[in-house]
């Protein structure tokens, strides 16, 4: 019979095969698949592997301490957090276009984890994610014209390093590993988690990211997120978030005149990511959002809502 604990169990055993008293890493982002796949695997060879997570200075608000807690405190997993933040900015320093973005950060991501994977002896093996559906998709061929935007991801990696792959998740689909990092007892906070990209906060500053753009975007996300939940809609949600624009528009406040920036929230319903439609929010909740993005942020005093569907649009700005 084909259980979720009959697999488990397999998987432990294969990995364990596979790995012997050899050492492994694994990239963690904090998304539920690689949390999932270092959770199982620590499970098979224990202290063997390391974890390592990039703090990009482009993560949500609480994430980084959300991800120590977990697998350092609760899991007991070593992991190692590189404090990357000033390295990020600085290379992202005057960039406005957004695919010099994705690919600025996407390389500098594998230049900060190679380092550090270095520093550690004797590894062998890296843990990836993977997904059924990615293994598909990278199999499909694609001309240059299908390149809408360049996905982060850490494709060359290990050839790079010499490493050899682990993929225990290759043959599950999304709620088969949300069901599994249940199983291995992840948070719900984990498990039901809205996809991130990887190059982060950077595609939601529309215009150059600065450390200033960043924490008003932050604040700004984080009341989303907050009312989104505190509503009940999280989970129905395929994705919920802020966008920084680049302009100033004028207000009022009191009997003077502002000049501020704008916050557009994005909140869409996709089964899949390929296609979706803008959530239908209850006004009182864009209202609440709005109220709250303009009184608490300082320098945003005009809030939007994106009802725009993809196609024609893209779930992200850019
Ligand atoms: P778009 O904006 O193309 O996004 O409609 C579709 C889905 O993909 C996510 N996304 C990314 N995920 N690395 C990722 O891991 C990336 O570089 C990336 N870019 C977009 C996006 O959040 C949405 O869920």
């Amino acid at each position: 019979d084909w259980t979720m604990g009959n697999f488990l169990m397999e998987e432990i055993v294969k990995i364990r095969q596979t790995v012997g008293n050899k050492k492994a890493i694994c990239a963690l982002s904090g998304g539920v698949d690689s949390s999932v796949a270092a959770v199982l695997v620590h499970n098979a060879i224990g202290d063997n592997l390391t974890c390592i997570f990039v703090d990009n200075g482009l993560l949500r608000k609480g994430e980084r301490e959300q991800v120590e807690k977990t697998f350092r405190d609760n899991f007991h997993i070593p992991l190692i957090v590189v404090d990357a933040r000033e390295r990020f900015l600085n290379a992202l320093k005057g960039i406005t276009d957004p695919e010099q973005k994705r690919k600025i950060i996407g390389n500098l991501f594998i230049e900060v984890f190679e380092e550090e994977a270095k520093k550690l002896k004797d590894v062998e093996f890296l843990v990836q994610g993977t997904l059924y559906p990615d293994v598909i998709e990278s199999v499909s061929v694609k001309g240059p014209s299908a390149v809408i935007k360049t996905h982060h991801n850490v494709g060359g990696l290990p050839e790079r390093m010499n490493l050899k792959l682990i993929e225990p998740l290759r043959e599950l689909f999304k709620d088969e590993v949300r069901e599994l990092g249940k199983e291995l007892g992840l948070p719900d906070e984990i498990i039901y988690r809205q996809p991130f990209p990887g190059p982060g906060l950077a595609i939601r500053v529309i215009g150059e990211v600065t450390q200033e753009s960043l924490d008003i975007l932050r604040e700004a996300d984080a009341i989303v997120l907050e009312e989104i939940k505190k509503a009940g809609l999280y989970k129905d949600l395929w994705q919920s978030f802020a966008v920084l624009l680049p302009i100033h528009t004028v207000g009022v406040m009191g009997d003077y005149r502002t000049y501020e920036k704008v916050i557009a929230v994005r909140a869409v319903e996709s089964s899949d990511g390929m296609t979706a439609d803008w959530a239908r929010l209850p006004y009182d909740l864009l209202d609440t959002i709005m109220r709250r993005i303009i009184n608490e942020v300082k320098g945003v005093n005009r809030v939007v809502y994106d009802i725009s569907s993809k196609p024609p649009a893209t779930i992200e700005w850019e």
